[in-house]
């Protein structure tokens, strides 16, 4: 595995994009940036890192086997991969559906996957993940953020948390090779955030209560309400309400 280590970027997701649209790059290649200038969250969202502080980087991945029906499996086995390695530090992890780290009530981890597909399949992905490791002050709007320096009041070592993190997240990459698809969507599925139980959430036509069955492999939320009705969403459909 190629770890590029890198001083500054505007996004490590681009930076990884324009090295390999320039040199073909082994699969496991991973860019760490010191600091991350522009880094981009979901929806267009900004991702907020204090240089130096947090863990910003993005992996290289062919997941040529999968179809870009079952193209959450990646997504899983990655969140799974972050959320074992917070594990060694601090109690009460949760997947929050999509692929969300949130510890307790407050994200920690954002995970942002970008695709290039072939047809039906998936030729490319590069997975960027950004893990709050020290920072102690969030000066955006990002919704809920904490770090792990904040939770347990020590410093923590980027490069230990990358190589635990790496480790993990091939591990299980390594089941979805060997097809383990119950294994790790049943491991996915008891890490959810907000299970078991009912819970409020809010959709186009308003409030409900439901609990999470499961997430499929295309990454649509299977919910029951709580008047037994069963419900789908895709991402940015519905959201939790929280407190
Ligand atoms: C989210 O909105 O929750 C996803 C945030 C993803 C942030 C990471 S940091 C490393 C990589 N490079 C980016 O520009 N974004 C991702």
């Amino acid at each position: 595995m190629r770890i590029i280590r890198i001083e500054a970027t505007d996004s490590t997701n681009n930076f990884l994009k324009q090295r390999v649209a320039a040199e073909k790059l082994e699969e496991g290649t991973v860019v760490q940036a010191f600091a991350q200038l522009v880094g981009r969250g979901q929806a267009g969202n900004h991702w907020e890192s204090e240089p130096g502080k947090n863990l910003t980087c993005s992996i290289l991945f062919y997941p040529q086997f999968l179809s870009v029906r079952s193209h959450f499996l990646l997504s899983k086995v990655i969140a799974l991969g972050v959320k074992e390695t917070l594990e060694e530090y601090i109690d009460d992890v949760f997947i929050k559906w999509p692929n969300d780290i949130y510890v307790q009530d407050k994200k920690i981890t954002g995970i942002l996957i970008e695709n290039e597909l072939t047809g039906p399949e998936i030729n490319r992905s590069i997975v960027g993940i950004g893990v709050n490791l020290n920072q102690e002050l969030f000066a955006g709007n990002a919704p809920h953020p904490v770090s792990l320096k904040q939770l347990t009041g020590k410093t923590i070592d980027q490069d230990t948390f990358l190589e635990e993190m790496l480790n993990r997240i091939f591990f299980w990459y390594e089941q979805l090779k060997e097809k383990e698809i119950q294994c790790i969507s049943t491991a996915y599925d008891d890490a959810l955030y907000h299970t078991p139980g009912y819970y409020r959430f809010k959709e186009i036509n308003g409030e409900f209560t439901a609990e999470i069955q499961s997430v499929a492999d295309d990454g649509i939320l299977h919910l029951k309400t709580d008047t037994g009705e069963e419900r789908r969403y895709f991402f940015k459909e519905v959201s939790f309400i929280m407190d």
